[in-house]
């Protein structure tokens, strides 16, 4: 217990005088709202502002300048509540102290309008009814009309009146999850802010950012969120855009909440526990989701934003890449040595080395013999990745693409004129040559040409950039020059530029430089730092004018459509996309890497981390750079890398430019091998992952799963991201710091296999110290868990074409159980059309099923089951029998039975994929 105890010293009061004592009341340290959020703040000015000043604390980040009371000065009235949803008028009177207080003017007429969409799914809006403000032009799958049953509904809403707050209360708990009844409420046209208080410490989410922890520590910690070209760093808001976080409530209950809007905003938490937005233009546009598990949050947000692509099989592989290959026969012995040496490769990739001064659509002398590589590659049953950037040279003759996207009419220019908005990003000037030791910025001077924005919105624009992908896919000029990538790498979308706003000045001070200017790291050039200026005049698909201010943080959103388009159209398959920039939804098309990490040990950390957030944002097709991208990689390190990367879902060692080679036969026949064996281990799991991206696609589960999502009553899982699941059933436990042999990993409340060895670990809900010496990687099958697998190829070419097997883990009530999804891995919307198979196993006692539950593809290669090992059969096995269609057969299986590791293994089996089957061992 706190003492709570006021002691006055120091008092002189005479004996027989009447005496009163007054204390002021303050505000507890942890009840205190920023009323200055903006740098700078003294007595002075928080004073003028109306809020308090109070210096006494010793905690870091507890605002001086704090709110005085409860009041924000906003009242509702005219509250009405209906069995569809809540709606109320709000007015301000004054709009209180604070930090808006004439920062912009105050938007005295607001409305409230909270729908109930589902028994899941609440919005609340808060917009200005006197003057049509921007919206998101974001499109979410909302019922037509309401859904949600005055029974089955999982929350209610209150309207408060005064001050003015939106409550959610989830009902089977009571507790509260939204309270935004505080002091900070303003909305004025540059500055919007709502605080809410949350029901626990348990926040995840809210990005991109590299995050130094899975949970978020709620000590006063502020973070920024704008689409910006900034490598990982502390407190520094990278490539995407994601105002969504998922809290889990003290009893395990989780929800969801996004804040749809796309203007620069950023987020501050303290430990009351509480959170304030703070955005800079739009309104507010809130959805919640109500799980009441984690596993739901995500499938509700999916369902919501778009449920994520399933990548081609041959996406699962693994992939090279290097900013900075010499030419194509680097590429060409670097594919070979790969074969050779028998290291499993999918997709190889080329950078913008492979364009003649890094124009997009061209191809550089030094890679005259690219077209011809990458037939021989796909040829070899592996596939090929170019990059495309979205700046356009303006300082060439005779360069189509930008020629032609003048005519169209494609690119951002100023309001009211007819001038591009030029930015500097890679291409280089004609005719000159780049002298790579000068400074960086003497060098963006010196070599790279002004470059035009397309604007991704228009219909012009994508039937623009439609074609000018089409002509480097089939060259109508050469026709031998012409490119058969399988896939397109889209980067620097958010969108980046080496200049900051142009080559010029930008031409609208406030818009660039906003009141209020979230906290985003370089605050003295604006928001245009490392982008275009905000004025930039963009257009919706209907004709409606847009802010590039509004719309940055749809760059990249509104570019990954049209680039899938033209690549299922140019290809005729499902095609791999790759983007930087991602806003709720992008994950409908495309995957994501987490851009420019540094050959650095914290980062295997972090990148565990971001692909965790990443599950929750609905991209589940994520990966960082393997061995990273900056600086040099080490051998062990890289090594390391290796290991865990083999476990990301989109695996591809990635390096910049003028670091040491980091690929799997760039170190010594040990690293080689070492790749190879883990590299393996990840092919033989493909169908196990490939299932999982389907019941992403589908039913938006989670692929890479925090730990939290499957032992949610267990605290222990809670802030728990050195480890990771794929799916409920795979644990990987990879080493992530340096010079160590064993590795302390948790093992949740289940029964733990060893996936090598099939043994029992016998040890759950605890720590323990497992051997992890440099190339082996932890990997732990659950109890309870069937995981579907196939004998590893070279490449998934040959790999789709092996024998399938089973792993089957029983649990303490000795079942188990599982899925397969199987369908041709390139053709465009099979799950749609129903041109797939998904088989179910189960497995009780000593029976296991093989079921068709869809039976809409039959595999061209005859596949058969021939391997199933059980785990965890204690008793001794006679013989195992085998039923097909209800029908016993045959099958010359044999069966071999471990009494100490307790592993039943039936080989030699021929069951046909895609038939009902029934093993029953006595
Ligand atoms: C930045 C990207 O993040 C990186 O992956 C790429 O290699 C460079 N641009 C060069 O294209």
């Amino acid at each position: 217990m706190a003492l709570q105890v006021a002691e006055v010293q120091g008092l002189q009061l005479p004996l027989g005088e009447s005496f009163t004592l007054l204390w002021s009341m303050g505000t507890r340290e942890n009840e205190r709202f920023d009323c200055h959020p903006n740098p700078g703040a003294s007595r002075e000015s928080c004073e003028s502002l109306g809020c308090v000043w109070n210096e006494s604390t010793s905690t870091s980040g507890v605002p001086f300048c704090h709110y005085p009371g409860p009041g924000s000065g906003y009242r509702a009235i005219d509250v009405r509540y209906g069995p569809d949803g809540v709606t109320a008028d709000v007015t301000c009177d004054g709009c209180g102290p604070g930090a808006a207080a004439g920062v912009t003017e105050p938007v005295g007429t607001l409305r409230v309008e909270a729908t109930f969409h589902t028994d899941h799914l609440l919005q609340f809006k808060i917009f200005d009814t006197s003057r049509r403000r921007y919206e998101v032009p974001v499109p979410l799958t909302l019922p037509a009309a309401p859904e949600a049953s005055m029974e089955g509904r999982l929350y209610d809403v209150t309207i408060q009146d005064e001050p003015f707050g939106v409550q959610v209360r989830r009902r089977s708990s009571g507790t509260v999850i939204w309270d935004s009844q505080l002091p900070t409420f303003t909305f004025t046209d540059m500055f919007i802010q709502i605080s809410t208080r949350l029901p626990s410490a348990n926040i995840y989410g809210f990005g991109e950012s590299e995050h130094p922890s899975f949970r978020h520590d709620l000590n006063w910690h502020t973070w920024g969120m704008f689409t910006r070209d900034q490598p990982p760093g502390y407190k520094l808001n990278s490539y995407g855009f994601h105002p969504f976080y998922m809290a889990l409530e003290d009893d395990g209950n989780a929800h969801g909440v996004l804040l749809l809007n796309s203007n620069s905003m950023d987020v501050t938490f303290q430990p009351t526990p509480a959170l304030t937005y703070r955005t800079t233009g739009g309104i507010l546009d809130f959805y919640v989701v109500l799980g009441p598990t984690p596993e739901e949050v995500v499938q509700e947000y999916t369902q919501l934003i778009g449920r994520p692509v399933l990548p081609p099989y041959w996406g699962l592989g693994f992939q090279l890449c290097r900013y900075g290959y010499e030419n194509d026969s680097e590429i060409a012995q670097l594919v070979q040595d790969m074969n050779r040496a028998q290291i499993p490769l999918d997709v190889q990739y080329s950078d913008i080395d492979y364009m003649e001064r890094q124009l997009d659509f061209t191809l550089s002398p030094k890679f005259q013999g690219l077209p011809a590589l990458v037939d021989q590659i796909r040829r070899d049953g592996m596939r090929f990745v170019l990059i495309l950037d979205p700046a356009i040279s303006a300082n060439e003759t005779d360069y189509l693409p930008f020629e032609r996207g003048k005519e169209q009419d494609v690119f951002i220019k100023y309001p009211n004129s007819s001038d591009i908005i030029y930015a500097k990003v890679w291409p280089d000037f004609p005719n000159v040559e780049v002298d790579e030791s000068l400074d960086w910025d003497t060098q963006v001077e010196l070599f790279r040409a002004f470059a035009a924005m397309p604007d991704f919105f228009r219909n012009s624009t994508r039937e623009w950039w439609a074609r000018e992908i089409a002509e480097v896919y089939d060259n109508p000029r050469n026709a031998s020059l012409s490119i058969r990538f399988d896939g397109l790498w889209i980067d620097m979308n958010e969108p980046s530029s080496f200049v900051h706003g142009s080559v010029d000045s930008c031409r609208d001070q406030q818009l660039n430089f906003p009141p209020y200017m979230p906290q985003l790291g370089s605050r003295s050039e604006g928001l245009s730092y490392k982008t275009i200026c905000m004025e930039g005049q963009q257009q919706l698909p209907d004709g409606t004018p847009v802010r590039h201010f509004d719309v940055h943080n749809l760059y990249g959103w509104a570019q990954t459509p049209p680039t899938l388009q033209a690549l299922r159209s140019l290809t005729g398959e499902r095609g791999l996309l790759i983007t930087r920039s991602t806003f709720p939804g992008s994950g409908r098309w495309a995957g994501h890497w987490l851009g420019d990490n540094t050959a650095a040990w914290d980062q295997l950390h972090k990148s565990i981390i971001g692909m965790l957030e990443f599950s929750l944002f609905g991209i589940p097709y994520s990966g960082a750079d393997i061995c990273g991208f900056f600086q040099d990689s080490t051998y062990e390190l890289c090594a390391r890398w290796m290991e865990l990367g083999a476990f990301y879902p989109y695996s591809r060692n990635h390096n910049g430019k003028g670091s040491r080679r980091q690929d799997p036969v760039g170190w010594d026949s040990a690293f080689a091998e070492l790749s190879r064996a883990v590299l393996l281990t990840r092919y033989r799991l493909l169908p196990h992952l490939y299932t999982l991206l389907f019941h992403a696609h589908s039913g938006g589960h989670t692929v890479v799963r925090p730990l939290l999502h499957e032992f949610v009553t267990d605290p222990t899982t809670w802030n728990l991201s050195q480890q990771f699941l794929w799916g409920e059933g795979l644990l990987i436990s990879p080493v992530l710091e340096e010079g160590l042999s064993s590795l302390r990993l948790y093992l949740p409340d289940a029964r733990w296999f060893d996936f090598y060895t099939g043994e029992e670990v016998g040890i759950r809900r605890q720590f323990v110290e497992l051997p992890a010496p440099l190339g082996h990687i932890n990997l732990h099958v659950r109890g309870g868990s069937i995981l579907p697998q196939q004998e590893p190829a070279n490449n998934t070419t040959y790999s789709r074409r092996n024998a399938l097997s089973l792993t089957v883990a029983l649990d303490d009530a000795l079942r188990a159980r599982g899925s397969l999804f199987w369908d041709d891995g390139v053709g465009i919307d099979t799950v749609e059309a129903g041109r797939y198979l998904l088989m179910e196993f189960t497995a009780h006692t000593n029976v296991l099923e093989l079921r068709v539950l869809h039976g809409g593809y039959v595999d061209p290669n005859a596949l058969r089951f021939t391997q199933i090992r059980v785990l965890g059969v204690a008793a001794p096995v006679g013989g195992v029998s085998v039923e097909r269609n209800g029908q016993q057969i045959q099958s010359g299986h044999r069966v071999e039975h471990d009494g100490t590791t307790q592993v039943l293994t039936i080989t030699e089996l021929a069951l046909e994929l895609g038939q009902n089957f029934t093993l029953t061992w006595t």
